[in-house]
């Protein structure tokens, strides 16, 4: 713990404590920890003696911050017109469904979080998925649904080769 509390002094410090710098502070806070932690929130709300509400007002506007950890993948979705006409609001359904997971949400397991966008410049080939920077174009649910079970086939053999 002290040594978290160190983290945010530096961080802090780093921008003179100055009010005005709130979201490069936060910006930082998620660079080491890969989102933003409540206790960080708190501690850091009262160091620059702000109210908590400020804070999570900021970090609800941007989407760049989260405020839940990040999962082992990352899957997009798209659920523009185009790809929304498609069938991608069944996908996202059968996948929000199948991994319980929602919209901007990691799944329980962290095997990845999940977030559902508004066109990704690619509606020729509609409906459009990413995972971990790797397009899928013309996805059906039963695909996308296959695509996303093989990551966590993907990590439990990383996981069985590294108990061996
Ligand atoms: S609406 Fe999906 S890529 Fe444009």
């Amino acid at each position: 713990m002290a040594q978290e509390n160190n983290i945010l002094e530096q961080i802090v410090d780093r921008y003179d404590g100055e009010v005005g710098m709130l979201i490069p502070m936060m910006q930082d806070i998620q660079a080491e920890y890969g989102y933003l932690p409540p206790d960080q929130l708190h501690a850091m709300a009262k160091r620059l003696e702000l109210p908590l509400s400020r804070l999570y007002a900021v970090a609800t506007f941007y989407s760049s911050f989260r405020l839940a950890p990040k999962g082992a993948h990352d899957v997009t979705l798209c659920v523009g017109t185009v790809c929304y006409l498609k069938g991608s609001g069944a996908i996202s359904e059968a996948i929000c469904r199948e991994f319980r997971v929602e919209p901007g949400g990691t799944t329980p397991d962290r095997l990845f979080t999940f977030q559902a966008v508004n066109c990704l410049g690619a509606c020729a080939v509609a409906p459009v998925m990413i995972v971990d920077g790797k397009y899928y174009d013309g996805v059906t649910t039963a695909s996308a649904l296959e695509v996303i079970s093989g990551l966590a086939k993907d990590e439990a053999t990383v996981q069985n080769e590294g108990e061996r």
